[in-house]
């Protein structure tokens, strides 16, 4: 797709399983004249996830893919990012593992964003797990997405104070606000020049 820059924005794909506050940001960061990325499609692993519930009230396809189940659903994922011709995944809260094969297929170009200092705390309940490691701080990172769990490159990272009083629900939501700055400066450096 050609923004109104004249520049062609690269056709990406969200990965989702929940709130979807990333994605909402992400989509409304798209379409800004300066946005390298223009969302074509959002995947969800739950389809009882509210990012879903948004998406209906826009244009942009949505499919559902229940990964509980052992079926090709991932062969069925990369027909359908073929024929949209996909070229670069942001997963956003997206809480299911992708394979190997499917990793490598997507070389380079699948994206993450998690609620830590990386290479800290990888993995599930970041928050919790910092504030009784008493923590002074901890944030969030963009990183590339390899075959490791949460192991990839790292693009951009933000630090985040942890107060005395901060429970994980209060870090979630300092940390969260800080993601939704972090996503679309992570993909302005690495996709444009300047
Ligand atoms: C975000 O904090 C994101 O970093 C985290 O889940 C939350 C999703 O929020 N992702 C992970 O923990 C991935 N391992 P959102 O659905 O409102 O974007």
């Amino acid at each position: 797709m050609v923004g109104s820059t004249g520049i062609s924005k690269i056709k990406t794909a969200i990965f989702i399983s929940g709130n979807g506050s990333n994605m909402k940001n992400l989509i409304k960061f798209s379409k800004l004249k300066t946005s390298p990325i223009y969302v074509d499609l959002v995947l969800s692993s739950n389809k009882k996830a509210n990012g879903i519930r948004y998406l209906k009230k826009t244009k942009i396809v949505s499919k559902i893919f229940n990964f509980k189940k052992k079926n090709n659903h991932e062969e069925k994922i990369l027909k359908i990012l073929k024929k949209r011709k996909i070229n670069l995944i942001c997963l956003a809260g997206f809480m299911k593992i992708l394979s190997k094969d499917f990793i490598k297929k997507f070389n380079g170009r699948i994206l993450n964003i998690h609620p830590s200092l990386l290479p800290k705390y990888k993995g599930l309940n970041t928050h919790e797990r910092a504030i009784l490691n008493n923590e002074k701080f901890s944030g969030c990172s963009v990183h590339f997405v390899n075959s490791k769990l949460d192991s990839g490159k790292i693009i951009l990272q933000k630090k985040v104070r942890i107060n005395k009083n901060d429970n994980p629900k209060t870090l979630s939501k300092k940390i969260l606000k800080q993601e939704h700055k972090l996503y679309p400066k992570a993909l302005k450096k690495l996709l444009t020049r300047n």
